[in-house]
């Protein structure tokens, strides 16, 4: 009796815990964590319990980066609109057709800073719900690679594309790595002044597949590497077209690639363009 006492004791103690810790999480203190004892089941729930606060952790912090980042990013347009128009309210500014195109240029700028969030918000949903098949890769880089050749012959800008001889089957998402292979094209291309060129490769490893896209534009300069693919990160003007991005596409790309268990790296000198290669694991 005495010993079957002492065994419901400490086989309640964890629990209580739990419950507290749960109680204090539903409360929205997310910083709670339990000390997991021992290898069994509770032990096992204490674990769970400490990696679902984790992550809900994270998932506030993130929710708190956004808001603020934006908040960040709409300010120095809404400003300059209302400085614009209270300038012209007062009559110091007069509606000339420069004045009123600055003013549509900010406008503008807005809409597409609301449409990269639309798409952003897209790409994390899609995270979260990857529709796998078996596809060719070769197939998904090809199309993509047809439907950007107009703009680089628009441009001025030779895009060539290399692929292996044999099929590259691998079970991906095709609308999303569609979609990065489609941010990395427009990169290039935005890059990358007339006259220049960009190379699409897909290649097959024992491992990996990796596919990588290489212009001979303005290049990252060392000290932005680091920063390229944050929200709302744009290098500074005069690398010819960094002024009219939200600073999104390459976070999108870094999502849906590591959504696929892939990685993506980067090389790039300033002047000596850049290559960026998307690794996606093959499954063992
Ligand atoms: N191929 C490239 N060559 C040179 N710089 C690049 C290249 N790709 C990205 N960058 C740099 O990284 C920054 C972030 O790229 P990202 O695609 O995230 O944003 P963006 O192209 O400026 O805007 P968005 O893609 O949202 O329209 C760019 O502003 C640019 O400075
Ligand atoms: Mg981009």
């Amino acid at each position: 009796m005495i010993m079957s006492l002492g065994m419901a004791r400490r086989l309640s103690r964890p629990l209580r815990a739990l419950s507290r810790a749960a109680q204090q999480l539903k409360d929205g203190d997310l910083t709670q964590q339990v000390e997991p004892e021992g290898k069994d089941e509770i032990g096992q729930l204490g674990r769970v319990f400490n990696h679902l606060a984790k992550s809900l952790q994270r998932q506030e912090q993130f929710r708190r980066k956004l808001t603020s980042d934006l908040a960040h990013e709409l300010r120095t347009p809404l400003t300059n609109l209302q400085t614009h128009i209270e300038a012209l309210l007062d009559g110091v500014l007069t509606p000339t057709q420069e004045n009123l195109s600055s003013i549509h240029e900010e406008i503008l700028r807005l809409g597409r800073l609301v449409s990269s969030l639309e798409k952003l918000t897209r790409a994390e949903a899609g995270v979260l719900n990857l529709k796998r098949e078996h596809r060719d890769l070769r197939e998904l880089v090809e199309k993509m690679t047809c439907q950007f050749q107009p703009l680089f012959i628009d441009k001025g800008v030779k895009l060539t594309i290399s692929l292996p001889r044999g099929p590259v089957d691998i079970s991906l998402d095709a609308d999303k790595i569609s979609q990065v292979i489609g941010n990395l094209l427009s990169n290039a291309l935005k890059f990358t002044p007339q006259g220049g060129e960009v190379e699409v490769a897909a290649r097959k490893g024992d491992r990996e597949v990796r596919i990588s896209v290489k212009d001979s534009g303005a290049g990252i300069p060392e000290r932005d590497i680091p920063f390229i693919f944050e929200r709302f990160f744009r290098g500074e003007d005069g690398n010819g077209g960094g002024s009219n991005g939200s600073g999104i596409g390459l976070t999108i790309v870094r999502e849906l690639t590591e959504a696929h268990g892939g990685k993506i790296d980067v090389k790039s000198q300033r002047n000596r363009g850049a290559e960026f290669t998307i690794r996606l694991p093959l499954p063992l």
